[in-house]
């Protein structure tokens, strides 16, 4: 969501901190600004809107010094605009905080500290941190810090500088992401690697409670009560190029052309073609302990919910095992079956939405082991996990998310076949499937080499209003999400239904205005998606279908066609889901959309 990035160095602050910002804003990017300490005190730039404008700003009246914090907004607490924007000052204007997160008891204190005599200049919780800290400073910057956050309820990841200790960056993390970065006499601090991984990629990874303090001399961890705390540096593997956009228009577009490569970088090293199954260390279990529960929950969000319930398909077909998939969100506030004898997956591209931590967390409160499907490598909900698989995508910065999603479902087909084989699949049916799987990266390359097709049929739906999405099986989930990727990035209503549904109320919809995507691959339902195209065709819909053969069933009721490869049914979605991608991608693109950095929407989702 928001993005903190701080700096304290030799070198000056404020080009860092805004490269920094650049690379956090598909995080969250409707204000941002900049504290630095210029010599004589804090001083702060802001500006509503992109980073562009704040850079604008800085190159109008720009500020100089070595030691600096900086904040990209996605408004939570007040609308964005200047006032609204981080960092937050305190009265005296002699602190000043950037903050990710919610102060849920905001409006007490900030009632309590009025009554004390403070002025409030913005509508934000975050305000309220920078008058607590004044209001507890005593010549010590972290004490304060610690003093008034004893008094926040809610989640934070911020970082405080203060006129009065002017070479120090104070930072803490409760319930939102933090990282310092390590440099050759210079620290960072940052809420996402990608902000500072052009200068070091030596971490140390906060966890909730901990404090940081940076100064020009080094760094200390301390915990709430100022002890000292030992952590371990983790080295980061991404390289600059991957956070780069490497000669594509977008980072949407170059993260689906990656997909050929991420979904073997899923596979690598975790196929066994010998016996027909698959070696997933991370699991961190013995068959014996796999074996032994009862039922499996997946819990998720958005797309990598709809990743879920692939998986719940996959495992309960190939391993019969019982798979319920619940929204995170949902989960937390019902009272769902879990027990010891429950395994629970959490599957999070980021490794950090809210939601799913907390479901993840409530899930192993009631005894469950919790497995981890994530991307981001030292992320809350990989740490926090009992083990799971890292998918291995690579930074995905795209705010739609498309690479994080096939390698997800990739994973998933993994955990389904090592556990299928436990369960009783045979070797046979076992190799059959990891053949299957190491024909996907070819596969998909294949796909993508139709993107100039798929392009111009975006063109003749540019202007439509509505779009229908429909599936069978496996492919219902597919559906699913090729409607949220065009939804989300090109602002046109769209709807995923499973095809058979239609009839019980979506039909009504269907006239010769309404473009209805069908995912028709030739598979076991493929009879019966037939039907439904027929259908659609017969209240003169528009039929854009996904088939994988000509089929004399279909003559002359496809009004435009999508040839995806033959695949085994449980890897239909994954092919599915890139020429849904680029649909949508090319969609949003010619309605001038930004589809990098869609309205309303953040990368990260770390608020509830
Ligand atoms: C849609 C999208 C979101 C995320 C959701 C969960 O394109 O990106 O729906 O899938 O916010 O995010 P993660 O996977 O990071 O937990």
């Amino acid at each position: 969501m928001c993005g903190i990035v701080g700096y304290v160095g030799p070198r000056l602050a404020t080009p860092l901190l805004l490269e920094g910002l650049k690379r956090l804003e598909y995080r969250g990017y409707d204000s941002a600004g900049i504290a630095i300490m210029n010599g004589n005190g804090v001083e702060t730039r802001k500006a509503p809107g992109k980073i562009s404008e704040l850079e604008a700003l800085m190159t109008a009246s720009p500020v100089h010094g070595t030691l600096g914090i900086a904040h990209t907004r996605w408004a939570t607490h007040g609308a964005p605009n200047f006032v609204n924007a981080h960092p937050q000052l305190d009265c005296e204007e002699r602190i000043a905080v950037v903050h990710n997160g919610i102060i849920e008891n905001g409006s007490a204190l900030r009632q309590a500290l009025e009554d004390l005599g403070h002025t409030f200049r913005s509508d934000t919780d975050t305000e309220v941190l920078s008058h607590l800290i004044e209001e507890t400073y005593d010549g010590n910057l972290e004490e304060a810090v610690i003093e008034a956050l004893s008094k926040v309820e809610g989640t934070y990841g911020i970082a405080v500088v203060s006129t009065d200790d002017p070479n120090k960056i104070v930072a803490a993390r409760k319930g939102s992401p933090l990282l310092v970065g390590l440099g050759e006499g210079e620290y960072f601090i940052a809420s996402d690697v990608s902000a500072i991984l052009a200068h070091t990629r030596q971490v140390i990874y906060l966890d909730d409670g901990d404090l940081a303090v940076l100064d020009r001399d080094g760094y200390r961890i301390i915990d709430m009560n100022a002890s000292p705390l030992t952590k371990d540096v983790a080295s980061i593997d991404w390289d600059l190029d991957m956070i780069e956009r490497g000669g594509f228009p977008h980072f949407m577009l170059k993260e689906i052309f990656e997909q050929p490569d991420t979904v073997k970088n899923t596979m690598r090293g975790r196929l066994l073609p010998e016996t027909g199954t698959a070696k997933l260390g991370g699991l961190n279990m013995t068959s014996e302990e796999l074996l032994s529960f009862d039922n499996i929950l997946i819990t998720a969000c958005g797309t990598s919910w709809h990743s879920a319930l692939i998986g719940e398909f996959l495992i309960e077909d190939l391993a019969r095992s019982p798979v319920e998939v619940e929204y995170a969100s949902e989960m937390r506030y019902r009272n769902p079956i879990i027990t010891e004898k429950t395994l629970c997956i959490v599957i999070s591209q980021s490794g950090e939405t809210a939601d799913t931590l907390a479901a993840m967390r409530e899930a192993q409160r009631r005894g469950a082991r919790a497995l981890g499907i994530v991307n981001v490598v030292g992320s809350t909900i990989a740490r926090e996990s009992d083990g799971g698989i890292y998918i291995h995508a690579g930074p995905e910065i795209g705010v739609a998310s498309t690479k994080a999603f096939s390698s997800q479902v990739t994973a998933l087909a993994l955990f389904a076949l090592k556990l299928a084989r436990l369960r009783g699949l045979t070797e046979l049916e076992g190799k059959h499937i990891v053949e299957a799987m190491q024909k996907l990266p070819d596969q998909i390359a294949e796909i993508l080499e139709t993107a100039p097709a798929i392009e111009e049929i975006a063109e003749q739906f540019k202007d439509v209003t509505n779009f229908l999405y429909l599936g069978r099986g496996y492919n219902f989930p597919a559906a699913l999400e090729g409607a949220l990727k065009l939804k989300e990035i090109s602002y046109i209503h769209a709807e995923g239904y499973p095809a058979a549904e239609m009839k019980h109320g979506p039909i009504a919809l269907i006239d010769e205005n309404m473009p209805v995507v069908f995912i028709a691959p030739h598979d076991s339902v493929f009879d019966k998606i037939v039907s439904n195209i027929h259908e659609v065709k017969a209240r003169s819909g528009c039929v854009i279908a996904l088939t994988s053969r000509s089929e004399p069933a279909l003559a002359g009721k496809l009004d435009y066609e999508i040839r995806i490869p033959e695949t085994i049914d449980m890897f239909t979605p994954i092919l599915a889901s890139v020429p849904l991608q680029l649909l949508a991608y090319y969609i949003a693109v010619k309605r001038g959309a930004n589809v990098d950095q869609p309205r309303n929407l953040a990368k990260s989702v770390t608020v509830e």
